[in-house]
């Protein structure tokens, strides 16, 4: 039979190595709960919650004229467009690619602009593992300062179809 009432003393409270267990996930719980707050104020790597309502169209007329005026060169048939400092910079998410590849120079402040052209994307930029949502009809301005450089692969962590795993970009930190 699959239906049938339990016993009404079916409950045996936790003891000996299950309490010890059980206790150990609460406090990690706890500490994990806390974590969250704390990185906020302290972790130097979170959105600024600055985020605008864009058509989508709209959003990739901008990523694309904004490629034009600042491109420098081109890496497999994608633009480089290198960011004015304390400029604004524009990466347009979109089945499967991220448009442009960014070059920045280290120690400079942007206004970085992500969306989506067509549905939800993610933003892991590697290796620093910091991550952030994509999403059509948002235009949502991070503030990056650059403390290495080198060559810094974003990866889309949001599974976003046939493609995903081939959707990656970049931006390119020089002195
Ligand atoms: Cu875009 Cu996964």
């Amino acid at each position: 039979m699959s239906i049938y009432s339990p016993p009404a003393d079916w409950f045996k409270a936790p003891s000996g190595p299950e309490r010890l267990w059980v206790g150990l996930a609460l406090i990690w719980c706890i500490v994990m709960f806390i974590a969250m707050p704390y990185w906020h104020f302290y972790g130097k790597q979170n959105s600024t919650g600055e985020a605008y309502a864009v058509e989508p169209m709209t959003f990739m007329q901008r990523t694309m004229q904004f490629a034009d005026a600042h491109k420098i060169r081109e890496e497999s048939g994608v633009p480089v467009a290198e960011v004015p400092p304390g400029g604004d910079a524009y990466l347009l998410a979109r089945m499967w690619s991220f448009y442009p590849v960014l070059q920045l120079r280290l120690g400079q402040t942007y206004r970085l602009h992500i969306s989506s052209l067509d549905l939800q994307h993610g933003f892991s930029l590697q290796p620093l593992n910091m991550n952030f949502q994509i999403l059509p009809g948002y235009d949502h301005v991070l503030t990056v300062t650059p403390t290495s450089t080198g060559v810094f692969p974003i990866v889309c962590n949001e599974f976003c179809g046939i493609g995903h795993h081939t959707m990656t970009g970049r931006i390119v930190v020089v002195e």
